[in-house]
């Protein structure tokens, strides 16, 4: 499409003289396609996270259907973009996501404006870290040795060469002697950035932000504390000042949100993709292993997943006709598959459900969930989510397509290999709009 072609974004102007549900319309039916825009030069790139979506997306929400000092929350925070979003702009921010990295990153996002002093710092953590390497290898060898349990040893060993665990180790001793606690977060979020990258960063893997690390042998890793040190002068270039709203992230999962009912004004989430797509914990426990979780705890962690394989213990639930066709359908041809599909509409639907209940009335639920094609067959989540947020009470205003922006989201490596009609649909995501009526 042509950018000429582009749906009309609505001036503000007219918008304001709209009641709330007209403006929800109109903004779902603008265009929600952000591409070439703000991003790269921001907290939020901070930290590699795929599938995460463009600050713009939820900006444009935030804006238009709060008022300062409001409530918006997002039930799988991930990155933390929507929060960040509502921050600056001075609305109340509130989070819940499963994935550590996820709490980490939102603990060092979030205080941002806290940070005093903190290129003196690193410049003192790096001083120490190298003090240590060349004064202190026998302990460090210890100290590695200690680190982790037989099988997070095996783990690291196979993607980590030694030199590298060793300036790893170095580093997370020395970052978790840091008392002040933003600093300590920010720094560790520096720490995991230099491991999670579109190239596997320090350690041996390729394609590791992809979520599908494959072992290679030919690569010779850089320095983890040369990254650092690159990392946090990158990272402290993009610390943008922004207002203190208050906020507050938990570990929880969407299916039983810690939350009372009708505290939160407006919500803009993105669940994971229903085809397992991308694996988060895959990728995230190269550098949580480092961080004090063992590979078996990331492992039980990653069963719990929405949009996990395993359907071991599964609640399903009884499914809206609609969507119960087409988990039908995917059953006949592949009994495993469609088990594993019930079970995702089983945890969007105690999703949806919580999400209805902690929304006040009158407000709007924004659910940006990309398209999955599972055995070749088009799982229509659009219509199957809607169907079930309309079975939950919601009001479906409109669903948009965007597009994805491939030279910026990071998408499964083998999406980015074809051109079928099947690989170019994968580009597109949808925008499900919600409203809780009175
Ligand atoms: C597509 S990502 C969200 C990306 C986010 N919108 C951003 O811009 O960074 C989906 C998130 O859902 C989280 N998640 C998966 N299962 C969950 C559950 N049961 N409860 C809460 N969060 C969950 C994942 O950890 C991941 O962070």
């Amino acid at each position: 499409m042509l950018q000429t072609e582009l749906p009309f974004d609505p001036p503000k102007s007219e918008m304001k003289h709209l009641s709330y549900r007209e403006r929800l319309a109109k903004l779902l039916k603008g265009n929600l396609d952000f591409h070439g825009e703000k991003g790269a030069t921001h907290v939020h790139a901070w930290h590699a996270f795929p599938a995460r979506f463009p600050p713009r997306l939820p900006e444009r929400f935030i804006t238009e259907l709060t008022q300062p000092g409001d409530i918006v929350f997002d039930p799988m925070m991930g990155s933390c973009t929507t929060l960040l979003e509502a921050v600056i702009s001075g609305r109340r921010a509130v989070g819940t996501d499963i994935d550590p990295l996820s709490l980490r990153l939102a603990q060092a996002k979030l205080n941002a404006a806290d940070m005093k002093n903190t290129r003196e710092s690193g410049d003192e953590l790096i001083e120490s870290v190298r003090h240590r390497l060349s004064n202190g290898k026998d302990a460090l060898e210890k100290s590695l040795k200690k680190r982790f349990d037989p099988k997070t040893k095996a783990f690291a060993d196979y993607w980590f060469a030694h030199s590298t665990q060793i300036e790893l180790a170095a580093l997370a001793d020395e970052i978790e002697k840091i008392e002040n606690r933003t600093l300590r977060a920010f720094f560790t979020l520096v720490f995991s950035s230099v491991i999670i990258t579109k190239s596997g960063g320090v350690s041996l893997a390729r394609d590791l932000a992809h979520t599908r690390p494959h072992r290679v042998t030919d690569k010779i890793p850089a320095s983890p504390v040369a990254e650092f040190g690159k990392r946090l002068q990158r990272n402290l270039n993009r610390l943008t000042c922004h207002p203190q709203a208050e906020s507050m992230v938990m570990e929880a999962n969407s299916q039983r949100l810690p939350l009372a009912k009708e505290t939160v004004d407006l919500i803009v989430t993105s669940p994971p993709y229903a085809n397992n797509a991308i694996d988060y914990m895959r990728a995230h426990k190269f550098s949580l292993v480092w961080l004090g979780h063992s590979v078996s705890s990331l492992s039980r962690l990653r069963r719990t997943y929405i949009g996990g394989e395993s359907t071991t213990g599964t609640e399903f639930l009884p499914l809206p006709a609609y969507s119960e066709h087409i988990v039908g359908r995917l059953t006949a041809s592949d009994r495993k598959k469609g088990r594993m599909l019930h079970r995702y509409y089983s945890e969007m639907s105690r999703t949806l459900s919580e999400m209805h209940r902690v929304l006040r009335p009158g407000r709007a639920a924004v659910v940006v969930v990309g398209t999955s094609v599972i055995r070749g067959t088009d799982i229509e989540i659009q219509k199957c989510l809607r169907e079930i947020g309309e079975h939950h009470g919601f009001e479906h205003i409109h669903t948009a397509v965007r597009r994805l922006d491939r030279n910026k989201r990071m998408m499964p490596a083998r999406w980015n290999t074809s051109n079928t009609g099947i690989e170019a649909r994968m580009h597109e995501e949808y925008v499900i709009g919600f409203l809780k009526t009175e």
